[in-house]
């Protein structure tokens, strides 16, 4: 990614005094080790110390997924079961549907007279996912979704928004625009920060730089088991290693990456020094990560067992969580709205 992440606007979690945070999801299918490693696993240790919001971004999956709808409840659904079995915990952290918070489409549309198309553009993340998704020409709505995402965050006036290095172009560009309307209108919005997991990235099965839904290479969080085997069991390793025997480069090697994602650092170390002198073989590389991930999942799948089986307790969840964001954005649009002067008395 040609950006600098010295560069942008990340958080330092020890030095400032953060109250409120802000992340989300498109609702596009099941989430993966990507997403886990990426940002929900930060997200659930944060969620007890900061108030936290969780937004599923149905309205962004549209920009991508305009031609099927009709999908969108069951990957809320979906996505929400992820959340929930990977242990955010609903009675401290909000979880809320986008697209039921009509004030979010209103902030984006005052946004979106505050940047230019230009910056959207030249936007690396929106570059490589229109390069990646075969897009010739962007529609309004896909080149304008950082606008809508920097609603996303305004509107609940989060200070900290944890997420995906990918993300973090969107992160400077909402920074820039709540300065802009801060500037103009006096505003009190507050410029947010993101904050990036020490893994920011896993690459996927095949060893592409990223794992991806779209590539095929992910492990989701849902998967059982033995499918996870047998994914594993295919992962790309070093491959000029053809022995156990034979001196390996971990570096390489997409299980040890995942190991330095997940295992200890007993193991880590262990791992890395096996097999650089060719005294592990990676099949047993491969079932010692297996364990790992393994003893990472299980009792998130024990939360999902509990869900599946009580399936209305997650609309529940997700309707009771709308509602409490919903109050805050409406404060906020009024608040956004008494500076911008266009407040006028309720009808
Ligand atoms: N764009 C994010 C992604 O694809 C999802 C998202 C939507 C988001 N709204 C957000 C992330 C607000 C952080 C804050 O992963």
């Amino acid at each position: 990614m040609d950006f600098k992440t010295e560069n942008a606007a990340v958080a330092d979690e020890s030095k400032y005094k953060y109250k409120r945070i802000l992340t989300g999801d498109r609702p596009t299918g099941p989430l993966h080790l990507g997403h886990y490693a990426g940002s929900l696993k930060n997200r659930v240790r944060l969620q007890a110390q900061y108030e936290t919001f969780i937004l599923i971004a149905d309205i962004q999956a549209l920009t991508t997924n305009f031609e099927h709808p009709e999908k969108l409840r069951e990957n809320i659904f979906l996505v929400a079961l992820d959340y929930l079995s990977a242990g955010i915990d609903p009675k401290i952290s909000t979880i809320a549907i986008q697209s039921m918070i009509p004030e979010i489409s209103e902030l984006t549309t005052f946004f979106s007279m505050l940047i230019s198309v230009n910056p959207l553009r030249h936007n690396p993340t929106i570059k490589t996912e229109a390069k990646e998704r075969g897009y010739k020409e962007l529609t309004y709505g896909f080149l304008g979704y950082p606008v809508s995402q920097t609603a996303d965050i305004a509107i609940f006036k989060a200070d900290l928004v944890p997420v995906g290095i990918d993300q973090l172009p969107h992160i400077e560009l909402a920074r820039k625009i709540i300065r802009k309307f801060n500037e103009l209108y006096c505003g009190k919005l507050i410029e947010p920060y993101a904050l990036i997991d020490k893994f920011p990235k896993l690459v996927g099965l095949d060893g592409n730089l990223k794992m991806s839904k779209s590539y095929g290479n992910a492990i989701n969080l849902s998967d059982d088991f033995e499918l996870i085997k047998t994914k594993i069991k295919s992962a790309l390793t070093d491959k000029n290693r053809i022995h156990p025997t034979d001196k390996g480069n971990p570096e390489i090697c997409t299980i040890y990456s995942y190991h330095k994602a997940f295992s200890t650092d007993t193991l880590i170390k262990e791992t890395e020094y096996n097999c650089k002198n060719g005294k592990i073989g990676c099949v047993k590389c491969k079932e010692n990560l297996l364990e790992v991930i393994k003893t990472l999942l299980e009792p998130m799948n024990e939360r999902r067992a509990y869900y599946l089986k009580n399936k209305d307790e997650i609309w529940d969840i997700l309707f009771a969580g709308t509602k409490k964001a919903k109050i805050t954005a409406s404060e906020i649009i009024k608040e956004v709205k008494e500076s911008m002067k266009i407040l006028y008395p309720p009808i």
